[in-house]
């Protein structure tokens, strides 16, 4: 048996007998509000370097900075910072901006979660939660954050200055 398999399997008996009783492995995806716990999570994955990548500021963000930005995110009502938990564990982030009555939308998965599919599904959820209309600023040639936009129902808009502006509208809700 490979090395991977049997840390698979040892991950599942572990998930399934905890303390004796059997808990369901179920990959279940679910999205939480984030709270300070979450603080040094979220750093460690801003500055991991394809999110600097990513993003429109690429400089490393030092903890006092990240401090005072959590401080104001949890107390802005424009802004929606989720948790996205896979089975329980933190595995992204999802961000949501408001501006004029748009929300702008901004992701990062964990660096030991990605290709797993699960930025699509965490965006796409976070996208059925908003009624108003959503954006979001992709770097071009971005290819995996483009689709993540599309599977979230976001179409191009325009791009300007190597950088693509996906919108969907207004969700009908009835
Ligand atoms: C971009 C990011 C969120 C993608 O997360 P992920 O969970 O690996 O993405 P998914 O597994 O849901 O894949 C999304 C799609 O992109 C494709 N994809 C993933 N990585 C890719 C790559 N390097 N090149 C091309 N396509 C890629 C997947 O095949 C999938 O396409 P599909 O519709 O054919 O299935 C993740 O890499 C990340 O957090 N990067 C750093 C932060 C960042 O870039 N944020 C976005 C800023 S706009």
């Amino acid at each position: 048996m490979g090395a991977n398999r049997a840390e698979r399997n040892t991950d599942q008996r572990r998930q399934q007998h905890d303390g004796g009783e059997r808990k369901p492995v179920n990959n279940r995806l679910t999205l939480r509000p984030a709270c300070h716990r979450d603080a040094e999570l979220l750093l460690a994955w801003r500055n991991d370097p394809s999110t600097r990548e990513a993003s429109h500021s690429t400089a490393m963000v030092q903890p006092e900075q990240h401090a005072f930005w959590m401080a104001q995110t949890l107390a802005g009502a424009d802004r929606r910072l989720m948790i996205a938990e896979l089975d329980g564990k933190p595995i992204g982030t999802v961000r949501a901006d408001r501006s004029q009555g748009c929300w702008e939308l901004s992701w990062t998965v964990a660096p030991q979660a990605r290709g797993r599919g699960l930025a699509k599904r965490m965006v796409a959820m976070m996208a059925l939660q908003i009624d108003e209309p959503i954006r979001a600023e992709i770097k071009t040639g971005h290819a995996a954050s483009i689709r993540v936009a599309e599977s979230a129902g976001m179409e191009l808009e325009r791009e300007h200055d190597g950088v693509l502006h996906y919108r969907r509208g207004a969700r009908r809700t009835s």
